[in-house]
């Protein structure tokens, strides 16, 4: 899951919208890390759960934005964390539990489904989907070197 994650983050182009969904500690976190340190997020990204936004500079020039919905009370409060802001040309925007934004989510994204594999514990099965036109989403890379 780390080496699947260094490789989006190297491969990624902004700007990028990714929505990481998947119950309780089925690996999101893991995941927004470390493609947040393949995008070139030097240092610890700690897990957001009580700011629900992080921003990371790095080395590359993109700006690593990972936001954590879970404690979310209201869709309202989204408008305080910016989120009609994001999408700027040089974000990579990761959001995990995107479900307490439904219906605000942006057009045009990627999101990444993990769950659980019966009977193996460090097994995650992993979905991808894209959301929107073709064209106007090429920042994901759909095929990386692992
Ligand atoms: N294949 C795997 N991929 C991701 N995490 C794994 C895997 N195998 C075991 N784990 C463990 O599962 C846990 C995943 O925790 P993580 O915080 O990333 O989950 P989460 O989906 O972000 O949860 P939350 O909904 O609480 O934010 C970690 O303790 C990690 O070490
Ligand atoms: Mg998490």
């Amino acid at each position: 899951m780390i080496r699947w994650g260094n490789a989006i983050g190297v491969a990624a182009r902004t700007p990028l919208f990714l929505l990481l969904r998947g119950p309780l500690g089925a690996g999101k976190s893991v995941l927004a890390r470390s493609i947040a340190q393949g995008a070139g997020v030097e240092g610890a990204v700690p897990s957001p759960t009580f700011n629900l936004v992080f921003r990371y500079p790095s080395s590359r020039g993109v700006e690593v934005v990972h936001m954590d919905l879970y404690r979310l009370s209201d869709p309202s409060e989204l408008w305080e964390l910016g989120w009609q802001e994001l999408g700027g040309q040089d974000e990579l925007v990761l959001v995990e539990w995107p479900d307490r934004a439904e219906g605000m989510l942006p057009e045009h994204r990627w999101e990444i489904t993990l769950g659980p594999v019966a009977g193996d514990r460090e097994a995650r099965m992993v979905s991808v989907s894209r959301f929107g036109v073709p064209q106007d989403l090429p920042g994901f890379p759909v095929s990386v070197d692992l």
